[in-house]
């Protein structure tokens, strides 16, 4: 048994807070730990209310305190329910971050001889280790959290970029395809419309001829025969017939017109063979461009074009070129929130050749002008827009040792220019 005397000098140096307390809430004994990390020594506190002493934690301590009187047992708070109840300052430099300490807090009954509490013992302990490996442990499982999100946003743009690449493979055998079924059809899309014309003309001959049958028959002294020939004329239904006869041949020469443009436009959009360089007429490119999207952009956006005459012609990839047109049309119709307008100019400009396409759309924020030609940039929802139209526009141009810009002056819409070189020789 150790003397009252080293038992209470052992209580004064817990290396826990330990306080004791009357029913009333009366400190009787308050150890080194409280008193010297809250600087309140021993003599001051003793017979004090430990509540009026912590106005600010009167609350939550008086509803512990009395959850062990009607409970009759000990009661707890943790610190993840409430960390720091007393401002002790940490004890605790391993961290290097913590400033005040983490405690638990236990409140134990302690009973007198009539089974009834005399005392309430109120021991605090440092939790601060624990709490900030705790709190480590949950930021880097935060972080390892927002790597799987980043990672998993990663991975759905490298399916996109797969998706484009696949869509761009497929686009360029869809190409070879048009190519080549255009020139399929280019034949007999061709006789058939020579052959129309022809029948154009027999038909107009046919005409006048029945005509002056018809003039001749009704000079002609038997009038039998003439009656027969109306009869006959009625019958059939002849003088329709002959009305609706050129009708029909023009409406369908307008048809194979058509056709044959709509022929010419794919071949031209789609060179069998995509990254064939050749002295290329610009016009004629955007023109057919713009036959191929007219769809996209007919309701939506009003051409206007402004071509220099005798364009001299441009040596380059005249498909991949095109393609960079349709990817600046296309954005140009999509950055519209209502029908407006599309501005192109096909011009010369020192020694390159400059295509301008300018647009009356939302146009480009400040803080994203930088940002367009970076792959994966884009502002549409996800399914709409890649981001990627642009950073190939931009690789195509600058294999082609031009240039691709951008200007957004605010509220005006975009204008990209593209710029050519005339003059040099490109490499492959
Ligand atoms: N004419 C334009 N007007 C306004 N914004 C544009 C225009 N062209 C491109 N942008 C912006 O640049 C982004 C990237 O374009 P792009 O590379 O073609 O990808 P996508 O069209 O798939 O979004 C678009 O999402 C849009 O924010
Ligand atoms: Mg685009």
């Amino acid at each position: 048994m150790i003397d009252e005397q080293l038992a209470s000098q052992l209580i004064r140096q817990l290396p826990i807070g330990a306080c004791l307390l009357t029913p009333d809430y009366t400190i009787v004994l308050w150890n080194d730990f409280f008193a010297e990390r809250l600087q309140m020594p021993v003599e001051q506190t003793l017979g004090r209310n430990l509540l009026e002493l912590f106005p600010d934690q009167a609350r939550f301590l008086k509803r512990k305190l009395d959850s062990v009187f009607i409970l009759k047992n000990t009661s707890f708070s943790y610190w993840e329910q409430r960390p720091h109840i007393f401002r002790f300052k940490s004890s605790r430099p391993v961290t290097g971050q913590e400033e005040l300490m983490y405690q638990n807090m236990e409140i134990v009954p302690i009973f007198n001889d009539e089974g009834q509490i005399s005392h309430l013992f109120l021991a605090i302990t440092d939790a601060t280790t624990t709490a900030s490996y705790s709190i480590a442990l949950r930021q880097a499982h935060r972080q390892l959290e927002d790597e799987h999100k980043a990672q998993a946003e990663l991975i759905r743009k490298l399916e996109e970029a797969q998706n484009q690449l696949l869509q761009a493979e497929k686009m360029a055998s869809i190409g070879q395809l048009a190519a080549g079924v255009a020139h399929e059809i280019n034949n007999p899309i061709g006789f058939v419309s020579s052959n129309l014309e022809t029948l154009q003309h027999y038909c107009q001959t046919l005409i006048q001829a029945l005509d002056f049958a018809g003039q001749l028959l009704a000079k002609h002294p038997a009038a039998e025969l003439a009656a027969d020939y109306q009869q006959y004329n009625t019958n059939h239904n002849l003088d329709f017939l002959l009305r609706d006869m050129p009708e029909l041949i023009t409406e369908s020469l307008e048809g194979t017109g058509r056709v044959m443009s709509i022929v010419k436009s794919l071949r031209e959009f789609s060179h069998v063979d995509t990254s064939q360089w050749k002295e290329t007429n610009l016009i004629d490119g955007m023109e057919s461009t713009l036959r191929i999207i007219n769809n996209e952009l007919k309701y939506k956006a009003t051409i206007h074009k402004d071509y220099q005459e005798q364009m001299p012609l441009v040596y380059c990839q005249s498909m991949q070129i095109n393609q960079v047109f349709m990817n600046l049309l296309l954005n140009a119709v999509q950055a519209m929130d209502q029908p407006g307008d599309i501005y192109i100019r096909i011009s010369t400009a020192g020694d390159f050749a400059r295509i301008s396409i300018r647009d009356t759309g939302t146009g480009i924020a400040p803080q994203h002008i930088t940002k367009v030609f970076e792959p994966f940039f884009t502002t549409k929802p996800v399914g709409a827009g890649t981001g990627l139209g642009l950073s190939l526009s931009y690789s195509i141009i600058q294999k082609h040792q031009g240039k691709l810009s951008v200007t957004s002056p605010a509220g005006q819409g975009a204008e990209f220019v593209i710029q050519l070189p005339l003059s040099a020789i490109p490499e492959e």
